[in-house]
């Protein structure tokens, strides 16, 4: 393989679940982490409220099972579940042993609760930013492990695979030349896709590199109707949707709408702490003017005492202030932003996917244990639980065969300003296939994307090969909406508004060259 780069294990992405990962595999071997931006620039960063995580002994391992599967509406994969909440307490107790500082009082692990969590279970970090503290303790971890090699600014450009089989992937330089790198075994661990939405909490990063990429060499695609919907991102005209934390309900927070009502109790027993659908429909239903104007709805911390909001949510709170907004003084304007994908590359409870030597785990993949609707804060342990699943079963495949052929493509075409093309299609997807869908605005959105494809310019610069993984991506979403002819979780259609078990308590499965089933 002249020419070629060799490693033991690839992992793509450093979030939490490919650092986790990386740390247990460099066991086993060498390790390479690529990511294609720097290292701390990833979902797992940006997320506020916390890690669920039952610590609380046999009875509160049981309810967080249960909350998992009550949220995920008749779609959770009860193995998968059971497996997250059982390893969930070992993996973060080794998170602290590596020096991950969990918020205390009086020296013992502070825990507040989010919707539709039975017990306050969930572990949060310096207040509001849990994810930049658990992510600097891994990657802390990961820079003392000599066989791991963290590569930053490194896109992946696409899986070698043949024969049902990956045996590395081809990577950009920042010159734009490409160059492959052989491994025993590929772990993607690349993260969501939010950026496939005009309207999304994610980072610019998040544009379903791992999914896109998996599809094309013949994987496995899973669940992608079900995107879910967060449903308090700061609403002000001209800012980013930026995360106000589903914890602020859970220190006490109401949700009221312009009349000043507490709505909630119209949609849900457990009001602000109903499923995050719910909240997120109900949302956007009190938002909708009669004649279809966007009216605000306010996340309102005025009246909670006991805390101090402004100390609980630093990270939230400077944000705020940056805009003249306090959270003792002032109602929040929110409204829903596209936040975690379900779906994503069918994998098995040890992260392995329809592809040999091929793994998956965090968010890129699916494993079916969120269902229709991710239990909030479930999102870093899954990371955590999976990723070290992963780094074991990875450590068992064999060295690869000498000489596998690699063909890497010269690209010479000019690089292309694709910005215009990338906001048409997050416009598309939020208008079309975005919080409530139906079958025509789903068709059309096909047809955009499909329009779209034709026109996204065929050049391997970054921003071209984004655009082509979120098409794919938003391709995959639709097809799987339209397939799905029922209202369940995350995904609701308008012309299908009730739950259909008869027809439809399934997790759908798609891959190249065959329709959803
Ligand atoms: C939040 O802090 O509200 C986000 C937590 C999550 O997405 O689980």
């Amino acid at each position: 393989m002249a020419g070629v780069e060799e490693t033991d294990f690839i992992v793509v992405g450093a979030g939490i679940a490919g650092l986790r990962a990386a740390i247990g595999l460099s066991a086993a071997g060498r390790v390479l982490v690529v990511t294609k931006e720097a290292l701390d620039e990833s979902n797992t960063h940006y997320a506020q409220g916390g890690i669920a995580v039952a610590m609380g002994g046999d009875e509160d391992v049981a309810l967080h099972l249960e909350d998992t599967m009550n949220a995920g509406d008749g779609l959770v994969n009860r193995e998968a579940a059971r497996v997250l909440v059982e390893e969930g307490p070992r993996r973060v107790d080794e998170l602290l042993a590596w020096g991950t500082g969990f918020d205390r009082e009086a020296g013992e692990l502070m825990r507040t609760r989010e919707g539709a969590h039975s017990r306050n279970r969930i572990l949060h970090a310096n207040g509001d930013a849990t994810g930049a503290e658990i992510g600097h303790s891994l990657l802390r971890r990961a820079r003392s492990e000599e066989r791991i090699t963290l590569r930053e600014w490194t896109p992946t450009v696409d899986l070698l695979a043949g024969d049902g089989e990956v045996s590395g992937v081809t990577l950009l330089r920042p010159d734009g030349s490409q160059y492959a790198v052989c491994a025993r075994a590929v772990l993607l661990a690349s993260g969501g896709a939010g950026q496939v939405y005009s309207d999304t909490t994610n980072p610019a990063v998040a544009t379903g590199d791992g999914i896109a990429m998996a599809y094309r060499a013949g994987a496995e695609i899973s669940d992608m109707e079900f995107y879910q919907f967060h449903p308090t991102a700061l609403s002000l005209p001209g800012v980013a949707r930026f995360l106000i934390s589903e914890a602020l309900r859970g220190e006490g927070a109401y949700l009221i709408n312009d009349r000043g009502e507490r709505f909630m109790e119209r949609y849900h027993p457990l009001l602000e702490l109903a499923p995050r659908d719910v909240v997120a429909r109900a949302i956007t239903r009190e938002g909708m003017g009669p004649d279809g104007e966007q009216r605000p709805v306010y996340l309102d911390m005025r009246h909670v005492t006991g805390i101090d909001p402004v100390k609980r949510f630093p990270g939230i709170s400077r944000f705020l202030a940056q805009h003249g907004l306090e959270l003792r003084r002032d109602r929040i304007p929110v409204r829903p932003a596209a936040h975690y994908l379900m779906g994503g590359v069918r994998s098995d409870m040890n992260g392995g996917t329809s592809l040999r030597r091929l793994y998956a785990a965090g968010e890129v993949a699916c494993t079916g244990v969120h269902g229709a609707n991710r239990l909030a804060s479930n999102s870093l342990l899954e990371g955590l639980v999976f990723g070290a699943r992963a780094a074991e079963a990875m450590q068992a495949e064999a060295a690869i065969a000498a000489g596998v052929a690699v063909e890497i493509r010269e690209d010479t075409l000019p690089k292309t300003d694709v910005t215009a093309l990338r906001q048409r299609l997050q416009r598309t997807m939020w208008e079309k296939a975005g919080l409530l869908r139906e079958g025509d605005g789903l068709r059309e959105a096909m047809r955009e994307l499909e329009t779209l494809s034709g026109d996204a310019p065929k050049d391997a610069g970054r921003p071209a090969l984004e655009l082509r993984n979120l098409q794919r991506v938003g391709e995959l979403i639709v097809r799987s909406a339209l397939a799905r002819e029922e209202s369940r979780g995350a995904h609701y259609r308008n012309d299908f508004p009730k739950r259909d078990d008869l027809r439809f308590a399934r997790h759908s499965v798609t891959k190249a060259g065959q329709g959803t089933g």
